[in-house]
């Protein structure tokens, strides 16, 4: 009950044209237009049967236009539905590394013996030169095992 009454004026205050609201509509119509150029440069691309990139959005785009043409628009997703997952993955994805990231750092700094075993651990493995993905999963002491512990 008291939570449905703070939602309730949460989403009432959102639709207050205060200058903050306007903003956050602003910012969101900013990020579904970038959002929405994306997809759509992204499906007529794959529609061409143009080499595109073979990241997250892109597998989900070919699985979705693969649906779209086997079982008719009723189970594909819609763009709003795209948009919608790829604010979520990016909102999930910024706030879960930064945390992350943070607390390591603060672990490190209250334990500067750890900072000197990971130091010897990443110049052990990749002396000067770039780090690379497949030395990153050779990482023992810097790994997310390591952190769990
Ligand atoms: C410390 C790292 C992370 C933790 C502890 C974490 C934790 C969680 C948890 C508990 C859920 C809810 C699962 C459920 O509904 O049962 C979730 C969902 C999700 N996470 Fe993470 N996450 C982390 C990192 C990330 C990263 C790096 C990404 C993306 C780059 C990500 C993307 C997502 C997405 C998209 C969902 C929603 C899945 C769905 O559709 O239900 N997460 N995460």
């Amino acid at each position: 009950m008291m939570l449905t009454l703070i939602y309730l004026h949460v989403l009432l205050l959102s639709y207050l044209p205060t200058k903050k609201n306007k903003r956050i509509k602003e910012i969101n119509q900013e990020v579904e237009t970038i959002l929405r150029q994306m997809i759509e440069q992204r499906e007529k691309a794959i529609l061409k049967g143009e080499n595109t990139s073979n990241d997250l959005l892109g597998i989900l785009l070919q699985s979705n236009i693969r649906e779209s043409q086997e079982g008719g628009t009723k189970n594909a997703m819609t763009t709003e539905d795209v948009i919608d997952e790829c604010k979520l993955f990016y909102i999930a994805g910024h706030e879960t590394t930064t945390a992350s990231l943070t607390w390591a750092l603060i672990l490190l700094s209250m334990h500067p013996e750890w900072q000197e075993r990971a130091r010897e651990e990443v110049v052990n493995l990749f002396g000067n030169s770039k780090p690379d993905y497949e030395g990153l999963s050779h990482l023992k002491i810097v790994s997310i095992q390591s952190f769990l512990q």
